[in-house]
């Protein structure tokens, strides 16, 4: 069974293939994240005109035609609206033309699910942190069979916040690893730390990074921004795993990356004796075969979408989804 996944809710159009669960291609073009930010609508069009092309590298990566694939999946959201349009129209059309079941998967889910299998757990706690999210969830085994946010920011995601300060700070694009760059060798200076149980606020946090850049070095706010959020998502995941009691966790998203979060994560772990798992960083960029390692899940599961009544939801929550294949 090959399947073929979609992924367009932000800056990179991804169309990967999995079969039997093997991801065979990961192919992706992204548009150029400048000081602007992403342009939802600009976005979309560099989306439109690259899905050609794209698909046309995936297939041949993997060694087949459009005739060799059985089931399609796409991102349904959340999203970029302009964005999520294009993979959802590009979806529709392939499974019309190839009369193909179609799967609506959600962004979270393909970040989740394959990672997952690439650690081997069964049931993690698992932190999602990328631009938009920042959010602790574990699976509930009861008979809606979701992922409960056990946590999550009250406002912007730790991504935006470390994006929003690199900008400010004047680093290069690739912010994130600017900050974590910059942030070498810098010195503690204290911070506004707010955990409210199990979730977290960062606005208070870059408003005060900003600020303090006018009369302090930018390495010694740079450190001090990444130890102060770090510090905060370590104390809220803590707490999530004593009550969980949870044996596993799963880090997963573009923030995932971070070494230093790696770091302070698995120190807070150990005495926990929780294995820490942090998904390869092809997979925590967004890309096309975590939707299609989805897809093949929900497909094999009969979560199959009429391709009529296939939308997109901008706000699609993780906590709305039937994981119905766990
Ligand atoms: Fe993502």
């Amino acid at each position: 069974m090959a399947i073929l996944g979609i992924e367009s809710s932000a800056h990179t159009l991804g169309v990967g293939i999995v079969e039997n669960g093997k991801v065979i291609a990961n192919e992706k073009e992204m548009y150029p994240i400048g000081n602007a930010g992403v342009i939802p609508a600009k976005a979309a069009d560099l989306h439109a005109e690259n899905c050609k092309t794209v698909l046309k590298r995936a297939l041949s990566a993997a060694k087949l035609s459009m005739k060799d694939i059985d089931g399609i999946g796409y991102t349904k959201g959340p999203g970029m609206g302009p964005c999520l349009r294009i993979g959802q129209l590009m979806a529709v059309t392939l499974a019309k033309e190839f009369s193909l079941p179609i799967a609506a998967v959600n962004h979270a889910a393909g970040h989740i699910e394959v990672a997952r299998q690439a650690a081997k757990f069964r049931d993690p706690l698992v932190l999602y942190v990328s631009g938009g999210n920042s959010q602790i969830l574990g699976f509930i085994d009861d008979p809606f069979r979701h992922y409960h946010v056990y946590g999550e920011t009250f406002d912007i995601g730790i991504g935006n916040m470390l994006d929003n300060f690199a900008r400010e700070a004047k680093l290069n694009p690739a912010w994130g690893s600017s900050v974590a760059k910059l942030a070498e060798g810098g010195r503690y200076i204290k911070m506004p730390y707010t955990v409210v149980g199990m979730d977290f606020t960062f606005t208070g946090l870059l408003t005060d990074s900003i600020d303090k850049l006018k009369s302090n070095s930018g390495k010694d706010v740079a450190y001090s921004l990444q130890e102060t959020s770090f510090a905060m998502l370590c104390e809220a995941i803590e707490r999530a795993l004593l009550l969980t009691k949870k044996k596993e966790l799963l880090l997963c998203g573009g923030v995932a990356q971070s070494k230093r979060l790696n770091e302070m994560l698995r120190a807070m772990a150990k005495p926990h004796g929780t294995a820490v798992y942090t998904a390869p960083n092809e997979y925590n960029a967004d890309n096309g075969a975590m939707i299609a390692v989805v897809a093949e899940l929900m497909l094999k599961n009969g979560m199959k979408e009429d391709p009529e009544k296939c939308g997109v939801n901008q706000k699609y929550r993780i906590d709305s989804v039937k994981i119905g294949w766990q």
